[in-house]
């Protein structure tokens, strides 16, 4: 140890008892710290000088520079702009399957699709399209589609929007039909996704599902739904939109409770439209983003 006599101290001196004198050392700054921290002062005046720097009372002081972050934002906004016009270009001329078919600009219209999914219809599809805790809002990410799974049925979907149309049937509600009918119409619709029940009122109910409840007309011959079943034997419209009722994957949760209530009270669940000029919300797609969000949803995994 060095001679500690020699070390310089503030003069500070507390007396302790045992006779060890306690004293307050002044210790330099290394140098390597202090010259670091002079440049950094002479740096901050510099930067006064040539960069926004003090704020003013309505105003604040701009800097040699002119420099501005919205300016810089501006700058690479157009220079993102000028680097996806070609793409946006093709996106636009080309349709939808020749789109799927070419790797790079699916990518770059994914890409695309996933950030207007995200702003736009996450709310109500969940982020990436995995459905909502709230009861009405499909999953998108599974091949059960109300409407189309097709890449240009998607698209159709989304620019003119869909208002699900599912009657009351209960006397309460407005329907034709008693609140024992209802009970067995249930019934029937938990087993046809080979729900057990009661079979006597299972079999009551699926005498009037394809007899005087109609619900065949939407719901198809099998309850397979208006995308796929057939109704009366022949083709149905796609735009009813009524879902599958077998395959157990279920809008509005699939217990027996909320099974009945779509029955007796009706449901009607409403996809807005997002092209230009449809009314209702006010933030409106172009047709290129329409495009882009579509190829993202039919990439998410139940595309036909
Ligand atoms: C306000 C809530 C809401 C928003 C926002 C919304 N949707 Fe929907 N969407 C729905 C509802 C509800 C349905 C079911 C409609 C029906 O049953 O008729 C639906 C249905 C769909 C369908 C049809 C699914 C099928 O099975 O055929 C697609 C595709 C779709 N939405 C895509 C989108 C896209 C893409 C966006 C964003 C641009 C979006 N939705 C924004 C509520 C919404
Ligand atoms: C005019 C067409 C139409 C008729 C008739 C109809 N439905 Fe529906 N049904 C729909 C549509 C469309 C939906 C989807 C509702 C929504 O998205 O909000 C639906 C939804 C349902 C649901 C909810 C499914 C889920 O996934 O949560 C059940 C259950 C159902 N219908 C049963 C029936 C039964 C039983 C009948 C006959 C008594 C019937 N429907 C008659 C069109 C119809």
């Amino acid at each position: 140890m060095s001679d500690k006599s020699k070390v310089e101290t503030t003069g500070h001196q507390w007396d302790d008892d045992e006779g060890y004198p306690l004293k307050e050392y002044n210790n330099p700054l290394p140098k390597w710290w202090l010259y670091t921290f002079y440049a950094t002062i002479v740096w901050a005046v510099v930067y006064w000088f040539f960069y926004p720097t003090w704020p003013m009372v309505d105003d604040y002081t701009r800097g040699l520079l002119g420099w501005s972050m919205h300016k810089q934002l501006d700058e690479e906004m157009a220079e993102a702009q000028v680097q996806q016009k070609p793409f946006n270009d093709r996106l636009e001329q080309m349709s939808l399957a020749d789109i799927t078919r070419d790797p790079q600009l699916q990518q770059y219209a994914i890409s695309g699709g996933k950030a207007i999914f995200g702003d736009n219809c996450a709310p109500c599809h969940g982020s990436g399209g995995v459905g909502s805790l709230a009861g009405g809002f499909p999953v998108l990410v599974d091949d059960d589609w109300l409407i189309s799974g097709t890449i240009e049925g998607i698209q159709e979907t989304i620019q003119t929007g869909h208002t699900a149309m599912m009657p009351a049937h209960q006397t309460e509600f407005g329907g034709a039909f008693t609140a024992s009918q209802v009970d067995d119409l249930a019934a029937y619709v938990l087993s046809l996704s080979g729900r057990e029940g009661d079979k006597e009122a299972q079999a009551r109910g699926g005498v009037l599902f394809k007899g005087d409840a109609g619900c065949v007309g939407c719901h198809g011959d099998n309850g397979k739904g208006s995308a796929k079943d057939t109704s009366g034997g022949s083709p149905m419209e796609k735009t009813i939109g009524a879902p599958n009722l077998t395959d157990g994957i279920w809008l509005y949760g699939g217990d027996a409770a909320a099974v009945r209530l779509s029955i007796a009270k009706g449901r009607s669940g409403r996809m807005p439209a997002w092209r230009v000029g449809s009314e209702g919300l006010n933030r409106k797609l172009s047709p290129l983003a329409v495009k882009q969000v579509a190829v993202y949803v039919h990439s998410l995994g139940g595309g036909q």
